[in-house]
């Protein structure tokens, strides 16, 4: 039986499959040309089922002919399909890419404001400056203590009624030793005068700035996150009379001339004799308001002569050295300073309220 097909036929089928393939203009319209051209089902597939009728020397020939073409057209589905492929791809970054040349036309989000320190921050530096020319140094130390540095060192054995003000928080850092968020700056006086004795480096006379924590309950004078600033004096011959004059000059460089101190027989554990002390109130100036309770007067820290006790913790000779100490609130300073209402506003973090400083 004489094929159907010559080699002209299967020619013209190449070329008009590979002139389908190319005007494929999509990966979906390639899809089925697959099958249309090559497959079983396509004019190539019948030519092949007849090469089986054919004589050998036709069928060899023709056979090579069909094989030649099947390459050929899979040859083009593939490049083509990999150009589709391709373009689609860069469709789609193309899509994707955030054209940033083109958004000139955007409006500028306008000047970057620059802040300004908080003014806590402004607070404990000025009162650093006070004391730095009074002749003291300043140091600091860690807000998270021992048990030891924050209350036993400082006469405040376990159960001493004098913890109970000073309740915190505890961190569980295991059974062997307790540890607090510390309640005051005051075992920073420890750390100092056992390092001072280590190093041979007393006398002392050094300010201790920094953040501590209590388990009170925030209301309008009282954070249970807030600021002190510590003193320590350590000399020979130190007495109560050096201990009142440091503390009458700080007042009036830093509350102004007209603004005293005045001491109150009080109690520490680490301090005897010990003292509140009080300064003129800056609300009415010593004419009795509702800030200061009538009196006139209001309260800014404690203070007193270092506590034997003390000095035998650290193992400083008391029969040479002498020494007294201070500490107050760095927030409370900010808040008499600036006559402001309600601490709660230095933590809120509202800029209408800092930006007033
Ligand atoms: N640490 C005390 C407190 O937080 C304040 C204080 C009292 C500090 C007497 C002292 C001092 O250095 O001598 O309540």
């Amino acid at each position: 039986m004489a094929p159907s097909f010559d080699a002209a036929a299967v020619a013209a089928h190449v070329a008009d499959a590979e002139a389908r393939v190319q005007a494929a203009a999509t990966l979906a319209a390639l899809e089925p040309l697959d099958a249309e051209l090559a497959g079983r089902r396509s004019v190539l597939g019948a030519w092949h089922r007849e090469l089986g009728g054919l004589d050998e020397a036709e069928r060899k020939a023709l056979g090579r002919l069909l094989h030649e073409a099947t390459q050929s057209i899979g040859a083009a589905l593939v490049a083509r399909r990999d150009r589709l492929e391709a373009d689609d791809l860069r469709a789609r970054l193309d899509a994707d890419r955030l054209a940033l040349d083109e958004l000139e036309d955007l409006p500028a989000a306008g000047p970057v404001e620059r802040g300004h320190r908080h003014l806590v921050t402004r607070t404990r530096d000025e009162l650093e400056d006070v004391f730095v020319a009074m002749g003291f140094t300043v140091a600091e130390g860690p807000e998270v203590e021992t048990d030891w540095y924050n209350f036993e060192a400082l006469n405040i054995p376990p159960g001493h009624p004098a913890r109970t003000m000073h309740d915190t928080i505890y961190v569980d850092a295991g059974p062997a030793e307790s540890v607090v968020l510390r309640t005051h700056t005051s075992p920073v006086q420890v750390r100092l005068m056992e390092a001072a004795v280590r190093d041979e480096t007393l006398p002392l006379h050094v300010v201790v700035p920094g953040r501590v924590y209590r388990r009170d309950t925030p209301d309008a004078s009282h954070l249970v996150e807030f600021h002190q600033i510590e003193g320590l004096v350590v000399d020979e011959g130190i007495t109560f009379a050096d201990l009142a004059g440091t503390i009458q000059s700080f007042t009036s460089a830093y509350f102004g001339p007209d603004i005293r101190a005045r001491l109150r027989p009080s109690y520490f554990p680490f301090t005897e004799p010990s003292a509140e002390f009080d300064i003129t109130c800056t609300i009415c100036r010593g004419a009795r308001c509702r800030t200061c309770g009538q009196t006139g007067w209001m309260e800014l820290g404690g203070c007193g002569v270092v506590d034997p006790a003390v000095f035998a913790a650290v193992g400083i000779d008391p029969s040479r050295w002498s020494g007294f100490a201070f500490g107050f609130g760095i927030d409370r300073c900010a808040f008499m300073r600036h006559q402001i209402a309600d601490v709660r506003a230095l933590t809120d973090n509202d800029v209408r309220f800092l930006r007033q400083f």
